[in-house]
């Protein structure tokens, strides 16, 4: 078995054990997200939207923000998808509910169809070439043994002008995080050893107590201040990861042209973390500064457009 099925199936494992994200209800309707609402590149259609490494709630959010979309969710883990399919169908029960429905209906603001699909974004024959307007894949492609094949598939799927929008890990802004991981495995805290969330994060925190002063007030303070710490799928995402490798950013954009993806824009809050109104080069430029400097407060999201012909990608060529 090759790296790539390796990865996969350690990804996938730990996604069976602790479906992400792990905080929110099972009964939610999230709001619709402006930026995460796509066109169709064929006017008039309703457009159609994978979610790639959709974990347990994002496509719900990408149905909201399409009322009329298609929206394809596809993982690597199955419980994820069950999960998924409850918020679904939990979602649609509290909608019919709504005493405002017709209203709403009218407005056009009800709920996009949801197809969960069990699945590899390393595998090509997933979907049909040039299937999606759009893709949303957030904190996925660091997860997997090589993000440029993967890239080249997504660009593969979508369609000429279709849009990629892509959340990566800062690269160098996260490297406490990646010395809080180092620590927990030089102490040989492993996630399988505690039945909860509880006994694990107290097993944490021992460890990062008994560091010398500035090491512990250095790791403690990233630590604490990861959101995600609060379940134990969280925990278990951002500090026990089986594959956690970022992708230095020029890396993520040079291996994006490749597969004929052309970066449009940054999203709305990697662009207010920039404070840079420029052309997108000057942006990524600055984005690629800032985070060299471990100042990057979020995760950079970019969103690239696929272009007219795909043929023009060397590494496409050689696949087809
Ligand atoms: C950190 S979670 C993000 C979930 C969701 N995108 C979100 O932002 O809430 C990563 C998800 O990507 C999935 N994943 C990772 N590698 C994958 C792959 N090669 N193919 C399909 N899904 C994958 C995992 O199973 C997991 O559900």
């Amino acid at each position: 078995m090759g790296t790539t099925q390796l990865t996969s199936q350690a990804v996938r494992a730990q996604y069976e054990r602790h479906p992400y994200p792990g905080h929110v209800p099972l009964v939610a309707i999230p709001a619709p997200a402006e930026e995460l609402r796509f066109d169709s590149v064929t006017p008039g259609a309703p457009p159609t939207v994978l979610v790639a490494g959709c974990g347990t709630f994002e496509p719900l959010v990408v149905a909201r923000s399409n009322p009329r979309g298609k929206i394809v969710a596809v993982d690597l883990s199955q419980r994820s998808l069950r999960r998924l399919r409850w918020r679904v169908l939990l979602a649609r029960v509290v909608w019919a509910l709504l005493p405002h429905r017709l209203l709403q209906q009218l407005l056009g603001r009800g709920l996009g169809s949801i197809t969960p699909v069990q699945g590899d974004l390393n595998d090509r024959t997933l979907f049909a070439a040039e299937r999606f307007d759009a893709i949303v894949c957030t904190g996925v492609l660091h997860h997997c043994a090589d993000p440029g094949a993967v890239l080249e598939n997504l660009a593969r799927w979508l369609k000429p002008g279709g849009a990629l929008r892509v959340m990566v890990y800062a690269p160098t802004s996260r490297r406490t995080i990646y010395d809080v991981q180092a620590t927990f495995r030089a102490a040989g805290v492993s996630p399988e050893r505690f039945s909860s969330h509880r006994a694990l994060l107290v097993a944490c925190r021992s460890v990062l107590r008994q560091l010398p002063f500035e090491e512990r007030r250095r790791l403690s303070v990233a630590f604490e201040g990861y959101r995600d710490i609060h379940t134990f799928s969280g925990l278990v995402d951002g500090f026990f990861h089986a594959h956690d490798v970022a992708i230095p950013l020029d890396v993520l954009v040079s291996r994006a042209a490749q597969a004929g993806l052309v970066l449009s824009h940054l999203g709305r809050r990697t662009q207010e973390a920039i404070e840079l109104d420029a052309p997108v080069e000057q942006q990524l430029v600055r984005l690629i500064g800032i985070d060299a400097r471990q100042h990057l407060p979020v995760n950079p999201v970019l969103v690239f457009r696929r272009a007219e012909a795909l043929a023009q990608a060397p590494a496409l060529r050689r696949a087809a």
